[in-house]
């Protein structure tokens, strides 16, 4: 069986999470066949329940205010755009939309989905680039069950 065959992708959309996408794409030389694709929303003007699904639990959107409706479709578009990108690529993808803690819930997708790697850029939409890693990619590397890629600059 190949090594990577099923790898998650997490992402903030950032620059440095649009640079690991080109990585994600080229696994498919190691083996990769399927990717699932994660986004995790922590900043919503209501709490929700740790963990909930905001592609599946379409019922949650009534209960919100319109600003983070919209804010919400924004980011399925966007998922979906991912999704497109790498059918193309022949890949299998499944995306996930998950309120909650950000690292917490990657690793949990990572964990359901019985995932072989998990790639990531080494930071996001943060300010504190100085520092070697962000706060999410260090917490998902401490509680990862599988090994994580992490992707640091844009290849000159
Ligand atoms: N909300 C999120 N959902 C999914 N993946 C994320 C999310 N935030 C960050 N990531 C992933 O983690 C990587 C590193 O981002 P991280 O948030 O750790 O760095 P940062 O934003 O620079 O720092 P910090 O958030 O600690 O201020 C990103 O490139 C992306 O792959
Ligand atoms: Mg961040």
């Amino acid at each position: 069986m190949p090594l990577f065959k099923k790898v998650l992708y997490s992402t903030d959309f950032s620059p440095l999470a649009e640079v690991a996408l080109e990585y994600v794409k080229k696994l498919k030389e190691a083996g990769e066949e399927e990717v699932v694709v994660v986004h995790v929303v922590d900043d919503l003007s209501v709490e929700l329940p740790e963990g909930t699904d905001l592609i599946k639990e379409k019922e949650v959107y009534k209960i919100l205010p319109e600003v983070d409706q919209e804010y919400l479709l924004d980011l399925v578009e966007r998922l979906n755009s991912i999704k497109e990108l790498l059918e193309k690529e022949n890949l299998k993808v499944k995306t996930y939309l998950k309120y909650g803690n950000i690292p917490k819930q990657i690793v949990s997708v990572a964990d359901e989905e019985k995932v072989n790697l998990i790639v990531m850029g080494a930071h996001g939409k943060g300010l504190l680039t100085e520092l070697l890693l962000g706060s999410v990619s260090t917490d998902v590397i401490r509680e990862a069950k599988c090994p994580v890629l992490i992707v640091k600059r844009r290849e000159e």
